[in-house]
């Protein structure tokens, strides 16, 4: 397994693979791997003859009274997670913008909404830099997971409108034993928030096969102890939740089982 840091070693990398005539699958992520990233390379594998995997922890993303600083960075352990798996290059850049760069990637109807409200520079965030990791990689397909459906539907769009070549490839969400979509946020929850937490997912799959879904998840897990709803909404056939247990904030999503 290869790991660089370099634009100009990453693109020498894709140069030799494209004219081996091999495709290239592409698994952008900030680190903190755990199991649904684990599956999106299982997807880029089994469509892709290689790998190519990003560890970025995106600054543009974050707001500044949230976790940008926290966030986790065990770099030993994705390396030897991404080894075991067989990732056939990590692309581990230390900054990703020009100290004097203007441009930024607006996506400006479906970034609105739900993350938006709360997070109203958020996408703005991730529609760049995925678009500058898409130019970087030039991978033919790009894996996300649906446990953020809200991103997964705006670099849909940005790839479209920006005649970006490139197909999106988005990968169903991963559940730990308990029930919680596995997340790299989840190491912030305490024991007690992350009990707490499952009657998020609990209650999603009860409330998506319901008619009177969105107004019966709102008023069940308002009712929880220490869950601070944020939305519910529906998107793409999925029941979507943004809630806060404790200072962590999590997202789920459930497809919708009753038309
Ligand atoms: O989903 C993520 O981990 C990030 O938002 C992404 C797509 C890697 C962009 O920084």
């Amino acid at each position: 397994m290869k790991v660089v840091e370099t634009e100009k070693l990453l693109r020498a990398q894709v140069k030799i693979w494209r004219s081996q005539g091999e495709t290239l699958g592409f698994v952008p992520t900030m680190g903190a791997l755990h199991q649904g990233h684990l599956r999106l390379v299982e997807a880029a594998q089994r469509l892709c003859d290689r790998v190519i995997l990003s560890i970025y922890v995106n600054p543009t993303q974050f707001a500044p009274e949230e976790d940008y600083l926290r966030y986790p960075r065990p770099w030993v352990k994705d390396r030897a997670l991404c080894q075991k798996n067989g990732v056939d290059l990590i692309y581990r850049p230390q900054n990703l913008y020009h100290p004097e760069g203007t441009t930024i990637v607006l996506e400006k109807e479906l970034s609105q909404g739900r993350c938006g409200v709360t997070r109203p520079a958020h996408f703005q965030g991730v529609a760049t830099v995925v678009t500058k990791l898409l130019n970087l990689v030039q991978p033919d397909r790009a894996f996300f997971g649906w446990k953020d459906a809200q991103q997964v539907e705006v670099i849909q769009r940005v790839v479209s409108d920006l005649n970006i070549p490139v197909k999106i490839e988005p990968v169903e969400i991963v559940r730990d034993r308990d029930g919680l979509a596995f997340s790299s946020r989840n190491v912030y929850l305490s024991a007690q928030e992350r009990d707490r937490a499952l009657a998020i997912p609990l209650l999603l799959q009860v409330a998506a096969g319901r008619r009177d879904r969105k107004k019966w998840l709102t008023q069940n897990l308002s009712k929880i102890k220490g869950i601070k709803l944020d939305y519910v909404e529906e998107s793409q056939g999925r029941l979507c939740v943004a809630a806060w247990v404790g200072k962590t904030r999590l997202l789920d999503n459930w497809p919708i089982s009753l038309k």
